[in-house]
């Protein structure tokens, strides 16, 4: 009898522990059993931005700066210049003036960024020579106009209601079967899109040579740091170029290479809440703003929605409806505490 109640205690105990286990962490992580070749996921998307915000010939923000540093007397129309661009410039040097703007704002900030012509010397893909109009398309970003490669067109990555003042992000190329979720098709073509890499090594990547044209620098826009800021991401996401990058300076040759991580999630997770299993399916969660769920993605809409909240209205770069309201330099101090609290 004594022996019988004391297996019986250790098993009960025993199943209790495993169930505990169970509840607080259903999901195991394990190696895959086959290795993924490379050309089953797509080749990363690139944005490439200037660390030059404008170009000095166009507008001299040194010597706007030095005159308001001196009190020179200015015009209404250089104080709005020196506002609008104070915004894509460190947001120390000037956080009074408007509360909001308008697009006439965002227009005049790209058109005094070094265009298209201004950045790229020659583009080659898997070493072949391509024009390099047909593979960067222009997209806003919290720095300002940069340019993006592989990344989704805007009609298969923003709902219809985001309201895009130009012709940013859109390239007209359609993913040809491509999803989120289920990679590529097994009938897609070798030179499908998004782009894939075929081999491993540089003979299947991405070359690019880019200029910046010397008597355009400003060193008091951005600080003394020169070159282009680059990030690679994932074509479904939009690129967050203030807080993941690295640097390609001036006269330098930066080689990159890229080690892909991918984790699969078994189907038989699905039935579980996503809240046990700690992440979601793309097509689980409703972005207002995005057609597919990434954390990234996620994080972006989560910002928008609490800078609205706070100051009443969105940096020019966040995606937004036609009517709401754009920050002017008044808001930066707002806009800076609002990206503070949420700490992600
Ligand atoms: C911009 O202004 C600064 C200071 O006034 C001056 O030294 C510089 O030559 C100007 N740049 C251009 C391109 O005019
Ligand atoms: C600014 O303008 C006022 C009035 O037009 C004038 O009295 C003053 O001398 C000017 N200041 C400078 C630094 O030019
Ligand atoms: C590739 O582009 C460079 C620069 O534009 C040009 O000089 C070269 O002839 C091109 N090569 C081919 C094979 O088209
Ligand atoms: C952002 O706000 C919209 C509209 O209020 C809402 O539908 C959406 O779920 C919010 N996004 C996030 C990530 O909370």
């Amino acid at each position: 009898m004594i022996l019988f109640c004391i297996s019986l205690y250790a098993c009960v105990d025993l199943i209790i522990k495993t169930w505990v286990k169970w509840d607080t962490s259903p999901v195991l992580v394990s190696f895959a059993r086959s290795p993924t070749p490379v050309w089953q996921v797509p080749f990363p998307a690139i944005t490439i931005c200037s660390e030059t915000k404008a170009r000095q010939r166009v507008y001299n923000f040194t010597d706007a700066y030095d005159r308001v540093v001196h009190g020179a007397n200015m015009t209404d129309e250089e104080w709005k210049r020196f506002s609008d661009s104070s915004l894509i410039c460190d947001n120390h040097l000037y956080t009074s003036g408007e509360k909001v703007t308008g697009f006439d704002t965002i227009e005049y900030l790209m058109s005094i960024a070094p265009q298209f012509e201004d950045v790229f010397f020659n583009c080659k893909w898997t070493l072949l020579n391509e024009s390099c109009d047909n593979m960067f398309t222009p997209i806003l970003t919290e720095d300002g106009l940069c340019f993006t490669f592989n990344m989704l067109d805007k009609s298969e990555l923003l709902r219809d209601k985001v309201f895009l003042h130009g012709d940013y992000m859109s390239h007209g190329r359609n993913a040809e079967g491509w999803t989120l979720e289920d990679g590529y098709p097994k009938t897609a073509k070798k030179d499908t899109f998004p782009r894939r890499a075929l081999s491993a090594g540089f003979s299947a990547g991405l070359f690019l040579v880019l200029k910046a044209y010397e008597p355009d620098l400003d060193y008091i826009c951005r600080g003394p740091v020169q070159g282009f800021k680059i990030l690679l991401h994932h074509p479904a996401e939009v690129p967050r170029v203030g807080t993941q990058y690295f640097r390609a300076p001036l006269n330098q040759e930066v080689v990159v290479s890229v080690k892909p991580d991918m984790m699969t999630t078994a189907p038989g997770l699905r039935n579980y809440d996503p809240h046990r299993r700690q992440c979601f399916f793309p097509s689980e969660r409703y972005l207002a703003y995005y057609q597919s769920y990434t954390q990234q993605n996620c994080q972006v809409e989560c910002l928008t929605n609490f800078t609205l909240a706070k100051c009443g209205c969105v940096a020019y770069h966040m995606p937004h409806e036609e009517y709401t309201p754009i920050c002017s330099s008044g808001s930066q101090m707002c806009m800076f505490l609002a990206k503070s609290k949420l700490c992600i």
